[in-house]
C-alpha cells in the first residue's frame, strides 16, 4: 500500500477502533464480535509496522503495555486524595444537609443543588493530562502518595490517551474508579476456573488484581473501564461547579457515568437515591451506593475538609447484598477435571430480590481458613459473581452441634483416591472412569461456548450415562433416536432435535473443537490462538512442545498440558472416532463467490427471529459482510424493534432497509 492511502486506512481504523472501544466500556453496547474488533487491531497493527513514521501516541496500539516492572514507583499526589463520610439512611442525609447549609449561612429550607452520582464499586486512581497528554497514573495509595500506574493505565481502553480538544490547558488532574464490569469479571472467572486458577472474589479485587500487574501485558488482558467523577489539580483552567466540570471532560473523551445527574433540594436527593437503587441489579458494574456532592466550588471552599474527608460530599450506601442464613449441608462436587470443591447447601434465603440455596466455599483450604461447619450460621453475599460466597460465620450462634468436615480422601461419586497437587490449592480425583467427570466433561463439551448441541445439558447427558449409551464425548455421534426414545417424558420431536442439534455440531469451528476438548489450561481464548496457529486438529495433534512455545501467550505450563493430552491414546482414539463420525471444522477461509458478495449489512435493533450472531454467520456464509455502524458502504440495514440511531441514519443515507422476516426471504431466494 501506498504510505498515503496507508495514512488514510490508519486514521479510519483508529477511529472505527476509538468508536468499538467506546461503545464496549463506556455504553456496554458492543456491536462487533471480538474476533472483528481483533482483526481491525491486527490491521492497525500491521500497517503501523509497515509505516512506523506513522504510529502515534494515542493510537490503540500503543495501548498494549510495555516491558514488566520490578517494582512501583511512588508519586506523591499534588494534592491529597480525600474519601467520603459514609451515610445509611435518609436520617443521616437530613443531618448531612443540614450541617452543610449552617456552615454555609444558609437558610435551613433553601434547597441547595447538589450533584448525585453512582458509587462505583472499583479503585480509585489520579489521571494526570499535561497539554492534553496522559503522563501520569496513579493509585490512591493512603491519599498521600500512591503508586506510579501509568503503563497499566495505558491499557484501558476508555481512558483517552490524548485529550480531544485543540486547547488542551496546561495541567488537568481527574480523579475517577477503574472498574471491571460484571460481564467482563464472569468470563474471565470461567476462564480462571477453566484454566485451573483460582476466581476471583468479586469484580472490585478482579480489578484490583488487573491494575497492580508489575507486567502491564497482563493487564491489557482484562477488559477494564473508568468513570471520572473528580477534578484534582489543574491550572490554565478554572471549573465553577462540580456540574460543570463533570459537563465538560466527556467533551475531551473522559467517561463520565451518564446516570450522574443535578438534583435541588433533599427530596430531589431521595428520589435519586431510590431510582439508582432500583436501576442497580441490572446495572452492567457494580455500585455499592450514591455519591451525593455539594455543587458548587465555592461552597465546597468555604465548607472544607474535616480529617480527610470533604465537608461538602457524602457516600450513601446500599444496605450489603447479604443475609444470613443456615447451612444445611456442605457437599463436595466434582468438576469435569476432578477438582472436588465444597459448596454449601443453604437454607433458602432472599438476597435483594434474588432466591439463594448453594453457595460455593471455594475451596478446602478456605472453608477451613474461616471454620465453616455444616449447622453454622453464616452470612451469604451475592458478589457481581452468578454463586453466592459465604463470606463467614456467626459465632454466637453455634450451639457445640456443627460438623466440621475435612477433605474427603475418596471421590465422592467414584470412590477413587483423591491427590491434593503440591502448589495448587485444588483436591483432585484421579479417577479414570470417574462418572462425574465423565458427565461434566460432556457437559462442557456440548455446552454454548463450546460445540453449542442446544438442548443438551445436563440432565440427558446423566441419563445417556447411566444407561450406559455415552462413556466420551465421540459416543454422542453415535447415538440413534431408539437410544434416545428410552428416556422418559420423550417424543419424536424432541429426540429428532437432539439428534440434529448433534449433528449440526460436527461443522463448529476448529477453535470451539478444540475448547470443547476440555484440555486442562486451553480455556476460549487460548483455544482460538491454536486455531489460528494450527488450521487443523490434526496439525495440533502433532505440534510439539517448543512449537507450541512459539505462540505468544502460550507457556510452559499450557505447552505441557497440550503435548501431555495428545499423549494419552485414549484422548487420540475418541478424536480420530469423532473425526470418522463426521465431525470436521469448516476451513477458516472466508467463502467468496456467494450471492451477498460484496454486500455489507448492519444489523440493528432488537431481533427476534435470529440473533445476532446467526445473522452475521449467515451473511458471511454467503460472502457479504456484516458491519457494525451504517455509512455511505452500507447495502442493507435489518432493523428489529426499537431500532435507533443507526436506523436514522440508515433514512438519511438513503440505504435500503428490511425488516427481519424481508431479510429471511432475501436470503431463501
Ligand atoms: S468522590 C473528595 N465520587 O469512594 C471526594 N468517590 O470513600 C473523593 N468512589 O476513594 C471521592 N464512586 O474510590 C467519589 N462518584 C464517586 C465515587 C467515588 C466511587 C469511591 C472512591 C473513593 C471512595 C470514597
Amino acid at each position: 500500500m501506498e504510505k498515503q492511502a496507508a495514512a488514510q486506512r490508519i486514521q479510519e481504523l483508529r477511529a472505527e477502533i476509538g468508536y468499538h472501544n467506546r461503545l464496549y466500556s463506556v455504553l456496554y453496547k458492543p456491536e462487533i464480535s471480538d474476533s472483528e474488533y481483533d482483526a481491525l487491531f491486527r490491521e492497525l497493527q500491521q500497517l503501523e509496522k509497515q509505516f512506523p513514521d506513522l504510529v502515534s501516541l494515542d493510537s490503540p496500539t500503543q495501548r498494549v503495555g510495555g516491558a514488566p516492572l520490578d517494582k512501583f514507583v511512588q508519586v506523591t499526589h499534588r494534592i491529597p486524595m480525600l474519601s467520603l463520610e459514609n451515610a445509611l439512611n435518609e436520617g443521616e442525609i437530613r443531618d448531612f444537609d443540614k450541617r452543610v447549609k449552617k456552615d454555609l449561612g444558609l437558610a435551613l429550607d433553601y434547597e441547595l443543588e447538589y450533584v448525585c452520582e453512582p458509587k462505583m464499586d472499583g479503585l480509585a486512581v489520579s489521571l494526570t493530562y499535561e497539554r492534553g497528554e496522559f503522563t501520569i497514573g496513579a493509585t490512591r495509595g493512603d491519599g498521600t502518595a500512591g503508586e506510579d500506574i501509568t503503563q497499566n493505565l495505558r491499557t484501558v481502553k476508555s481512558l483517552p490517551l490524548q485529550l480531544a480538544t485543540n486547547e488542551p490547558p496546561l495541567l488537568v488532574e481527574v480523579r475517577g474508579e477503574v472498574y471491571l464490569p460484571l460481564a467482563a469479571f464472569q468470563k474471565m472467572n470461567l476462564e480462571r476456573e477453566e484454566n485451573g486458577d483460582e476466581p476471583f472474589a468479586n469484580p472490585r479485587n478482579a480489578a484490583a488484581g488487573s491494575l497492580r500487574q508489575l507486567d502491564p501485558r497482563i493487564t491489557a488482558r482484562r477488559p477494564l473501564a473508568i468513570f471520572c467523577y473528580a477534578q484534582g489539580a489543574v491550572d490554565g483552567i478554572e471549573f465553577t461547579s462540580q456540574y460543570h466540570f463533570l459537563e465538560t471532560i466527556p467533551r475531551w473523551g473522559l467517561p463520565v457515568n451518564p446516570l450522574t445527574h443535578k438534583r435541588k433540594g433533599l427530596e430531589a436527593v431521595f428520589a435519586y437515591y431510590r431510582e439508582i437503587e432500583e436501576k442497580r441489579e441490572s446495572l452492567p458494574y457494580e455500585i455499592d451506593g450514591v455519591v451525593v456532592k455539594v455543587d458548587s466550588f465555592g461552597y465546597q471552599q468555604t465548607l472544607g475538609e474535616i480529617s480527610r474527608t470533604p465537608k461538602w460530599a457524602i457516600a450513601w450506601k446500599f444496605p450489603p447484598r447479604q443475609a444470613v442464613t443456615a447451612i444445611e449441608d456442605i457437599v463436595p462436587q466434582v468438576g469435569r477435571t476432578g477438582v472436588i470443591t465444597p459448596t454449601a447447601h443453604l437454607k433458602p434465603v432472599k438476597i435483594s430480590g434474588v432466591m439463594v440455596s448453594r453457595a460455593t466455599l471455594h475451596n478446602w483450604e478456605e472453608m477451613g481458613r474461616k471454620d465453616i461447619r455444616i449447622g453454622d450460621t453464616v452470612v451469604v453475599e451475592r458478589a457481581g459473581d452468578v454463586i453466592p460466597a459465604v463470606v463467614r460465620v456467626v459465632p454466637e450462634n453455634r450451639s457445640g452441634k456443627e460438623i466440621a468436615l475435612s477433605i474427603p480422601h475418596k471421590c465422592p461419586e467414584c470412590g477413587s483416591e483423591v491427590v491434593k497437587i503440591p502448589g495448587e490449592v485444588a483436591v483432585r480425583c484421579m479417577g479414570l472412569s470417574c462418572p462425574a467427570q465423565i458427565c461434566e466433561s460432556i457437559i462442557h463439551f456440548a455446552s454454548r461456548r463450546a460445540m453449542d448441541i442446544d438442548g443438551l445439558g445436563e440432565k440427558y447427558i446423566d441419563q445417556l450415562h447411566k444407561l450406559g449409551l455415552v462413556h466420551n464425548v465421540a459416543d454422542l455421534y453415535k447415538l440413534t433416536r431408539d437410544d434416545f426414545m428410552q428416556f422418559e417424558r420423550m417424543g419424536d420431536k424432541l429426540a429428532d432435535n437432539l439428534l440434529t442439534a448433534i449433528a449440526n455440531s460436527k461443522e463448529r469451528e476448529l477453535s470451539r473443537l478444540i475448547f470443547a476438548l476440555g484440555i486442562r489450561h486451553v480455556g476460549e481464548h487460548t483455544a482460538k490462538l491454536l486455531a489460528n496457529a494450527f488450521g487443523s486438529i490434526e496439525n495440533l495433534e502433532k505440534a510439539a512442545e517448543d512449537e507450541l512455545l512459539s505462540i505468544r501467550e502460550v507457556g510452559p505450563q499450557v505447552a505441557q498440558s497440550i503435548t501431555t493430552f495428545f499423549h494419552n491414546q485414549k484422548n487420540i482414539e475418541i478424536i480420530r472416532r469423532m473425526i470418522q463420525a463426521g465431525v470436521r471444522p469448516p476451513e477458516a477461509k472466508k467463502k467468496v463467490g456467494g450471492k451477498f458478495t460484496g454486500k455489507t449489512f448492519v444489523f440493528t435493533g432488537t431481533l427476534s427471529r435470529f440473533t445476532r450472531d446467526d445473522a452475521k454467520r449467515m451473511v458471511e456464509d454467503m460472502g457479504g459482510h456484516a458491519a457494525g455502524s451504517v455509512s455511505k458502504n452500507t447495502n442493507y440495514v435489518v432493523a428489529g424493534t426499537e431500532a435507533g440511531s443507526k436506523l436514522d441514519k440508515a433514512m438519511t443515507l438513503g440505504v435500503m432497509i428490511l425488516t427481519e422476516d424481508e431479510f429471511l426471504k432475501l436470503l431463501e431466494d
